[in-house]
Formats: structure tokens, C-alpha cells, sequence
């Protein structure tokens, strides 16, 4: 049985207030309704009154502590436990509210998130979505919100052939410059990609034109490609792999290595040739080099 999470979140995590929902999202409902509807919801008592009835085509399962709790058309339990583990159906839609969500975000294998893009006030949050827990699978922006699936970040990779295997090198749109952040505050408004803080001052990464809007040098310019594989940060020989492919093909490479991924920047003339190498480098990983 798989469980998701199902929600609407501001982008300050709020959900509800004073009871209820604190926008109408006719999409959102629609899509609410298509996904769920054949399935199992589970839902707190305070979300059921919310709603005040059960939703056609799907079996609720409302979640209480107050043993003589009842409502014509749906299943009662005082356990999360069985709501999660025996709920009929291959899918369980878990549907909030806050309460429920944060009890059951830990062991769900999939997050819908239709992330609304203001903050809005309210009185019940979504937990935090832990990206060392979750990983992006897909999103669908719309007007003002986005559709987000989350499924389980990928353990990191350790093996140096598993790690090249994994590449999946992803070209950034847009082009990219260095430069030296100054004593004023320009560089605050400019959202660089990297910032390395030295002795001597602070290197950023920014949108060659947001850097131009700010006042700073725009060239030389470069192009930003991340590495998809999550790797381990005990492993070793990726950044050398890389490195040396590149400079096989005579290109000149900054690698930046994060969290999850390592970032890449090559000269914008050479994105193409720099994606090409990593490609054949994933399909057909070196032997040991003499
Ligand atoms: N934006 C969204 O996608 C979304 C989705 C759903 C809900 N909401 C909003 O969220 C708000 C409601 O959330 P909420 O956190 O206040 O309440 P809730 O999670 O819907 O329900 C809480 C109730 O569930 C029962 N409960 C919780 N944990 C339990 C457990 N371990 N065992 C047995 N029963 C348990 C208790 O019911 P008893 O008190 O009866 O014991 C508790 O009072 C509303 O504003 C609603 O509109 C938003």
C-alpha cells in the first residue's frame, strides 16, 4: 500500500484558518478530486467537519479520539496505525489536517503539494518538507500556485562506476558570471546560484543579467550544469572523473560541489562539448588510467 500526503500549502507552510481553507482554489479542487476519487481518504475530525460530508466516489476514514464520534457515510477509528495499515485500497490519501499530516508525513511514500505562492495567515501549518527526505518528481506551474510531487530522495551513491553511471548532467538556462561582492549591498537583489565565502571577500555566481542590473562585470560568461547523482560525500573520484573528462576534451571546468549534487561551470561556448563529454563519460565510465 502506498500512503501520500495530499495538501495545499502557502509558501509560509500555513493550511487552514479559523477552521477552514483559506483560499479557493477551483484547480486545486479539481485536481483534489481527480487523483483521490476511487480511493481511500484518510482525514482528521476537525478536516471532516470542515467539509461536513463525505466526498462522493471515495471511502473516508475519519481519525478521533472520541469514541462515540460518528457521521452517516464514513469509517471512524481512534488509530492512525490502522487507518495507515488497513485502510482498504492500494492508495491512501491522506488529507489533513495539520495534525494528521505531521503524524504521518515520516512514513508516507509520496507528497502532492500544491504549493500557493504568497504567504497567507493562518492557524494550521503543513510540517516542513525535509529535502534530505524528499526529492522533486515532478511539478506543473500554474497561475499563481504549482502542482508538486514528491517522492523519496535517492540514498546516496558511494561507487565510483555507480556515480558515473548516474550522471545525468542538466544544462541551466541562462548564462552565468563571476564576480567579487563589494562593501555596498548590491549583490543582495542579484539571488546568486553560489556565493564562497573567503578571507579576502565573497565570490557570487549570478544571472549574467542580473548582474548587469546590479552594476557588475558581465563577462566572462559561463554555463551552470548540475549532476544529477546524489553523492556520497565520503565517495571519491566523481570531481576527478569530471574533472578529467573536461579537460580531455580541453575545457575548462569550475566544479562546486553541494549537498546533493555537484555544479558545474564551463565556458558558455563550450556547454554543448562539456555536455557531450559528460554524457559518454556516464555511458562508457574509464578503466584506470595508466
Ligand atoms: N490546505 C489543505 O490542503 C488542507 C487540507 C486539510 C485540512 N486543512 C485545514 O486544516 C485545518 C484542520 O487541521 P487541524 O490540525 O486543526 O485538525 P485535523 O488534523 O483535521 O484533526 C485533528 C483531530 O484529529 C484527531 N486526531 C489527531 N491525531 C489523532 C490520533 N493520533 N489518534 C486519534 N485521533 C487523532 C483528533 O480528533 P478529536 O479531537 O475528535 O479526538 C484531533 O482533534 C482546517 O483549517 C482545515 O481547513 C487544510
Amino acid at each position: 500500500m502506498t500512503i501520500t500526503l495530499i495538501a495545499a500549502v502557502a509558501a509560509n507552510g500555513t493550511i487552514g484558518a479559523a477552521g477552514g481553507m483559506p483560499w479557493h482554489l477551483p484547480e486545486d479542487l479539481e485536481r483534489f478530486k481527480a487523483m483521490t476519487t476511487g480511493h481511500t481518504l484518510v482525514m482528521g475530525r476537525k478536516t471532516y467537519e470542515s467539509i461536513g460530508r463525505p466526498l462522493p466516489g471515495r471511502r473516508t476514514l475519519v481519525i478521533t479520539r472520541d469514541p462515540r464520534w460518528s457521521a452517516d457515510g464514513v469509517a471512524v477509528t481512534s488509530s492512525l496505525d490502522a487507518a495507515l495499515e488497513h485502510a482498504p485500497g492500494e492508495t491512501v490519501f491522506v488529507a489533513g489536517g495539520g495534525e494528521i499530516y505531521a503524524q504521518t508525513i515520516d512514513r508516507a511514500d509520496r507528497l502532492e503539494i500544491t504549493h500557493v505562492h504568497r504567504a497567507v495567515e493562518g492557524d494550521t501549518a503543513f510540517p516542513t518538507i525535509d529535502p534530505d527526505r524528499w526529492q522533486v518528481e515532478a511539478t506543473d506551474e500554474r497561475d499563481g500556485f504549482a502542482f508538486v510531487t514528491y517522492g523519496p530522495r535517492a540514498a546516496p551513491v558511494r561507487r565510483l562506476d555507480d556515480l558515473l553511471a548516474g550522471l545525468q548532467p542538466v544544462l541551466h538556462p541562462g548564462e552565468y558570471v563571476y564576480v567579487l561582492a563589494g562593501a555596498d549591498d548590491r549583490h543582495i537583489r542579484t539571488k546568486p546560484v553560489v556565493v564562497v565565502h573567503e578571507a579576502e571577500g565573497k565570490t557570487l555566481v549570478i544571472d549574467a543579467g542580473a548582474a548587469g542590473e546590479a552594476g557588475f562585470p558581465t563577462s566572462p560568461r559561463f554555463a551552470w550544469i548540475t549532476l544529477e547523482v546524489h553523492s556520497d560525500l565520503e565517495a571519491v573520484g566523481l570531481t576527478a572523473a569530471v574533472a578529467t573528462a573536461l579537460t580531455d576534451e580541453g575545457i575548462a571546468c569550475n566544479v562546486v560541489a553541494g549537498f546533493h549534487h555537484d555544479h558545474l561551470f564551463v565556458p558558455i561556448g563550450r556547454a554543448g562539448d562539456a555536455i557531450d563529454a559528460l554524457t559518454r563519460l556516464s555511458a562508457a565510465p574509464p578503466g584506470p588510467r595508466p
